[in-house]
């Protein structure tokens, strides 16, 4: 019985699990670590954090287990980040994540200097605050020292694979987030490259996700007290990995997550993109490709709620006075933007916002509000995805906030879609360890995995009388933010 491990490389966490050949999750580890915000609206992480919490993960996870049975690793990861090594391969900087809004001066020069049709030709994406050219842009203005230091530019997840291997590589999926990769073509982008300043020696190699990267250094594998035979796989993004987990490959599969990050992941086999590039244009894990819209704050809107506003962890309690008969009669609304936010909108001086409150509000009148907020918004990013033409009647649902019933009702009522939930829902771990498997040949492609390793195991309808009231409220929510907007600017002035 051959067993991998699934690595989930998050925001707030590393989330590590153990799978067997047959699927079966065997254990699972947690190991949190610290996100600093040194400025509103910045958020970095110390890549030694997640190599601390990785390389103590595992030895936890595989207590009482035969270690000898380990036959490979893959890990989705946190996409985006800006990891900086210099020439004796030591971090440069903490990494700026994919919720940073730092680069806004950047993005504008990249979005209208530049010019949007400009870099979507070159590279299908234009310039979001929290890709990684902008941030290389910021960092030669600002740390011009630190960035002539530069000898490898990484994401996360390939700074963990690097930690295991020794080997600089990335794989598809997530370099598309770079803004450096000619995404349809799979190769970097000369003139983005030249444009930041880097030479094509800086970057990572890239590989299929499913690809191996290479097997444990010596003194990796015996720490770990691993077989130096382990193979690391490529890995994904972390929304690409997720969607394997879920099944979402291959020709129209969707998949929503509620995580840190509220995204919706469109696959395709065929490389597309969105003419007004609302949608990231991006390869997938399977060796395809998709679309995907990504708002900043999705669970992470009610986690600030509960747990910085409220003070509770027990979100169940929370949400147990919102019956069936609130349901789409709420007359307060948020607007989820505790970081900016990214899809459609594009705009990192966008704020979380209430509205509409009167002397009857309860705490569960805002509570619902979050949930809906975050509903609403990732319904933003569907709207565009209809607007193309694509016809999505059902998706996938993975991520923290997808266990709760409360919220994938009030999803699947707003999207008026079905949402499937899948068996064992790890989200990227989870499709972490099934591209580790295809690495390893214990199948011949990621579509051949998801087939054999998938199931779904409930399904949530909408109801059309809800679906309808649902219609109403976001006709009225579409037009907070326009009428926001301007104020959102003045604020940060
Ligand atoms: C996707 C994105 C987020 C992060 C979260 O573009 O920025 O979903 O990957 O970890």
């Amino acid at each position: 019985m051959m067993l991998y491990i699934g690595v989930d490389l998050g925001t707030s966490a590393v989330k590590l699990l153990l799978m067997d050949e047959q699927g079966s999750i065997r254990n699972m580890v947690t190991r949190a670590y610290p996100l600093e915000f040194p400025h509103p609206g910045w958020s970095q992480q110390n890549p030694a954090d997640w190599r601390e919490a990785v390389l103590e993960g595992i030895p936890a996870l595989l207590a009482g287990f035969d270690r000898s049975q380990v036959a490979g690793i893959g890990a989705g990861g946190q996409m985006h980040g800006l990891v900086v090594l210099d020439e004796h391969d030591q971090v440069i900087r903490p990494a700026i994540l994919w919720n940073d809004g730092r680069t806004a001066k950047q993005v504008e020069y990249l979005n209208n200097q530049i010019g949007k049709g400009q870099l979507s030709q070159w590279t299908a994406n234009i310039a979001f605050a929290g890709f990684t050219a902008p941030k290389l842009l910021w960092m030669r203005e600002n740390e011009p020292e630190l960035f002539a230091r530069i000898h490898k530019i990484m994401l996360p997840k390939d700074y963990i694979n690097y930690v295991l291997t020794g080997v600089h590589a990335t794989d598809y999926s997530d370099a598309s987030g770079m803004l450096l990769l000619d995404v349809e073509h799979k190769c970097w982008c000369r003139p983005m490259l030249e444009l930041c300043g880097i030479r094509e020696s800086q970057m990572p190699k890239l590989l299929e996700s499913y690809m191996p990267v290479g097997t444990l250094l010596p003194e990796i594998a015996a720490r770990l007290d691993l077989p130096e035979t382990v193979v690391v796989a490529a890995g994904a993004g972390d929304n690409a990995a997720a969607a394997v987990g879920t099944g979402t490959v291959g020709e129209g599969g969707c998949n929503i997550s509620l995580g840190t990050s509220g995204t919706i992941f469109i696959s395709s086999e065929h490389f597309r993109v969105d003419a007004n590039n609302a949608l990231h244009a991006f390869a997938h894990a399977d060796g395809g490709y998709h679309l995907m819209g990504c708002m900043l704050s999705a669970a992470s809107c009610n986690k600030w709620l509960m747990e910085d506003i409220y003070h509770t962890t027990d979100y169940a309690a929370e949400q147990a006075g919102i019956t069936d008969g609130k349901l789409g009669n709420n007359h307060v609304y948020f607007l989820p933007y505790l970081m900016g936010e990214r899809s459609p909108i594009n705009d990192t001086n966008a704020r979380g916002t209430f509205i509409g409150m009167t002397m009857d509000t309860t705490r569960q009148d805002l509570t619902q509000a979050v949930l809906e907020g975050v509903a609403f918004a990732i319904r933003d990013s569907f709207a565009v995805a209809q607007s193309l033409g694509i016809a999505i009647t059902k998706s996938k649902i993975c991520g923290g906030g997808a266990k709760s019933p409360l919220w994938k009702k009030i999803l699947a009522n707003v999207l008026n879609i079905e949402l499937e939930c899948v068996a064992s829902e790890q989200g990227p771990g989870l499709g972490g360890a099934m591209l580790a498997m295809v690495a390893c040949g214990a199948y011949p492609t990621v579509k051949a995995a998801c087939q054999a390793l998938v199931q779904v195991s409930e399904v949530i309808r909408p109801e059309p009388e809800l679906a309808r009231r649902y219609d109403g409220r976001y006709n009225q929510f579409r037009q907070i933010y326009p009428a926001c907007r301007q104020l959102f600017q003045q604020l940060q002035q």
